[in-house]
Order: C-alpha cells, then sequence, then structure tokens
C-alpha cells in the first residue's frame, strides 16, 4: 500500500494539528448553537471521528451518501443521493464536513439541497481544498489544509475504495490509477 505513495502531503502529525486547529474555531464560533454536522461518506468518516473529538460541546451526527466519481479519478458532474437524512433541520446549525473540496459539484449539490430544508445556519468544513480545480463556486468556511491539483489517498480518501486506511495523506503514484 505505502509503495503506492510517491510524496506524503500531510503527515499524520501534520493532520492532527490541523483537525485540532478547526476543531477549536468551530468551538469558539458555535457556542450556543445547534450544531449538527453532516458527514458525506465514506471519504470523511475519519476526518469526522477526529474532528468531533476536537470540538468540545454538544453536537449531533449525521450521514449521507452521495455518488459522484465512480472509480475513476475526475469528476462527471452529476451527483446523486444514494443515502438521505431523513431528521429535519430547522432550528439546526448544520456544518457539513468533508474530506475534499475538488471541482465543487458534490458541495455545491450538497449545500443546496440542505439549504432548500431551511437550517438556521449552513456552513463547510472540509479537510482539503484543490482550489486550481473549481468548476463551480463554493467556498467552505473551515479549511484544514489547501493542496496542490494531484490526486491524494489516505486518512479516509479512496483510490477505487483502497487506501483509506493510511493514516497520512499522500499522492498516489500516477502509474497506479493509469493501468
Ligand atoms: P468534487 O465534486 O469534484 O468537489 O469532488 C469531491 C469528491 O471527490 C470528494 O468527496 C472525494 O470523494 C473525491 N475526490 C476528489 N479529489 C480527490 C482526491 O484527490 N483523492 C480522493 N478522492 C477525491
Ligand atoms: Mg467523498
Amino acid at each position: 500500500m505505502v509503495n503506492d505513495i510517491r510524496e506524503v502531503l500531510l503527515t499524520k502529525e501534520e493532520i492532527e494539528e490541523v483537525v485540532k486547529e478547526l476543531g477549536k474555531k468551530i468551538t469558539e464560533d458555535y457556542k450556543g448553537k445547534n450544531l449538527f454536522l453532516i458527514t458525506v461518506l465514506k471519504g470523511a468518516v475519519v476526518f469526522l471521528g477526529d474532528l468531533m473529538r476536537a470540538i468540545e460541546m454538544p453536537c449531533e451526527i449525521e450521514f449521507m451518501v452521495l455518488s459522484s466519481y465512480g472509480s475513476g479519478t475526475t469528476s462527471t458532474g452529476s451527483v446523486k443521493i444514494v443515502k438521505d437524512i431523513d431528521l429535519p433541520l430547522e432550528g439546526k446549525d448544520v456544518l457539513i464536513v468533508e474530506d475534499i473540496l475538488d471541482t465543487g459539484f458534490t458541495l455545491s449539490f450538497l449545500y443546496k439541497l440542505l439549504e432548500e430544508r431551511k437550517p438556521n445556519s449552513i456552513e463547510i468544513c472540509t479537510l482539503l481544498d484543490k482550489p486550481d480545480r473549481r468548476k463551480v463556486e463554493i467556498n467552505a468556511k473551515y479549511t484544514g489544509r489547501k493542496i496542490p491539483d494531484e490526486f491524494v489517498v489516505g486518512y479516509g480518501l479512496d483510490y477505487d475504495e483502497k487506501y483509506r486506511n493510511l493514516p497520512f495523506i499522500g499522492v498516489l503514484k500516477p502509474e497506479v490509477y493509469a493501468n
């Protein structure tokens, strides 16, 4: 698994720092609010697990499943709901927790969908952002780290459902997905 990595972008320790910092900001900003973390499976699940423990206030969590990529490395632009949440969002301060903001198709779709359900507020927290790849305008209130336009895996992120369990984030060798 590790042999397929060309370069480590964020070590385990660097991820810990980034997540701690995000948790601190969120804790400050959401004081007295009804924080509701909505996470997109499966990529962001590792991030959520750490982020929620870095948030020092009560919060609820829920999961959604969306599909946009199939098994390739580029977005198609069509996003589908595979699993929705059935709780009302009125009065909730929704924070969408995502692993990576790439073209933006996934998050802009989800943001609009959840916004229509009239939460008290809605914001985005993404661990990684690849701003060079953006196709639709969307900005996260909380961003862990901006990264260059390269396909990364680890810490929840996959290529063809593999590498999610790597404890760091690395760039995959191009020959791995060229085959
Ligand atoms: P977007 O709709 O193009 O912004 O894509 C967002 C989704 O694509 C993320 O939630 C990931 O599942 C996937 N994705 C985008 N870039 C990468 C990457 O570098 N590695 C792994 N998955 C990625
Ligand atoms: Mg994802």
